[in-house]
């Protein structure tokens, strides 16, 4: 990778880290209700540590708008933080202030103020061109951390040299937003699996009646065109688990009356999905099949979380949703990894840089 890496900082005995990190988790109330993205920065704060620095943290925090606000604040990371890596400072959230959001020069300077060196680990805000992300390596020494250098080293490896079969799951609500990745995973892939919400906007250009299912009118024609182009390469659908206007379950092809409402990919449709993943010697997996909280519609989520799983080549989770379901199934030890990053992982997969790489890339530091 060609950004400066930690072993690239000058001498850190006795000097003072800014470490940025993610620690936007998962909160029920003042409970983390998921503390994986604490638990990752924990390899570089130890290193740092080891070097003899002081580390100072900083992340934000959900999406307080440009000013304090309780919910958001950062005690319950501070707590946890202190369990797990004892003597490590932690500043307040940083989108508390507004120069955070609108990369504030006057910001960035009261950021890097009595520091010595920054280091990003922050892998799921470095899509961010956010004054913590971006100011710091304009000045300090910098360096990616462990976590950001892994999952640089790992999304970065889907694009460029996949082990073949690559497969591709991607599943989730909204074609626009995954517009972008699809055509990047066309790109790469042998077979792209599409489930989820988004699955209905494509069974629409294939002529498919879906009844009362997810639908976006203005994505039909974008996903006429890849069907065109890619479709011996799209995996979609053929059965559907659906929600009928009386309240009952049913499972149904994908031809659906007025009123049916698919909310899960089938039984048939899991099995064939999980059936080509078996075969794949690389898998990519970003966004829930179907309405999985819904017990009643987990069954194709959780086929396929098993799928991945037992699948023998390389497996990788994008973050948010599908992470989220994956450690929640308790399949979580069986994938080779898991992203912190929902749309980090999206973004880098897509362009193949961020602006948190680019910023490290242009740092003081940084090898010519
Ligand atoms: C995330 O949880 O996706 C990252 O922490 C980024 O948060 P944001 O989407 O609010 O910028
Ligand atoms: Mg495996």
């Amino acid at each position: 990778m060609d950004v400066p890496q930690l072993e690239d900082l000058p001498p850190l005995q006795g000097k003072r880290v800014l470490l940025r990190a993610d620690f936007n988790v998962p909160l029920d109330g003042d409970r983390i209700t998921d503390d994986l993205r604490i638990r990752a920065a924990l390899p570089t704060i130890q290193w740092l540590q080891q070097q003899g620095a002081t580390v100072v943290a900083c992340s934000h925090l959900g999406r307080p708008k440009g000013e304090p606000d309780p919910r958001y604040s950062m005690e319950p990371v501070r707590r946890r933080l202190a369990e797990l890596a004892p003597g490590v400072e932690l500043l307040e959230n940083l989108r508390f202030d507004p120069g955070e959001e609108g990369n504030d020069p006057a910001f960035v300077a009261r950021l890097v103020e009595g520091m010595d060196a920054y280091v990003d680990d922050a892998f799921g805000a470095a899509h961010r061109a956010h004054a913590s992300i971006v100011g710091p390596p304009q000045t300090l020494p910098s360096a990616a951390g462990r976590l950001l250098a892994k999952e640089v080293e790992v999304l970065g490896g889907l694009r460029s040299s996949p082990k073949r079969p690559f497969v591709a799951i991607l599943g989730g609500a909204k074609v626009s937003d995954k517009l972008g990745v699809i055509d990047a995973l066309l790109d790469v892939v042998d077979r792209l699996i599409i489930g989820g919400g988004m699955a209905f906007t494509f069974l629409k250009a294939q002529g498919h009646s879906i009844g009362d299912s997810l639908l976006q009118e203005d994505q039909v024609e974008t996903c006429r065109q890849r069907l065109e182009e890619h479709g011996d390469r799209i995996v979609l659908p053929h059965d559907t688990t659906v929600l009928l206007p009386d309240g009952r379950v049913a499972q149904l092809g994908v031809d659906l009356p007025n009123g049916a409402k698919g909310l899960d990919i089938g039984p048939g449709t899991a099995a064939e999905f999980s059936d080509i993943v078996a075969e794949a010697r690389t898998v990519f997996w970003n966004g829930p099949m179907g309405m999985f909280e819904d017990e009643r519609f987990a069954a194709g989520t959780r086929t396929v979380a098993q799928a991945v799983a037992e699948c023998r080549g390389f497996t990788v989770v994008g973050g948010g949703d599908s992470a989220a379901a994956v450690a929640q199934l308790g399949f979580a030890g069986d994938i080779d990894h898991i992203s912190t990053g929902g749309g980090a992982s999206l973004e880098l997969l897509e362009l193949g840089d961020l602006p948190g790489l680019e910023a490290l890339r242009k740092a003081p530091n940084a090898p010519q």
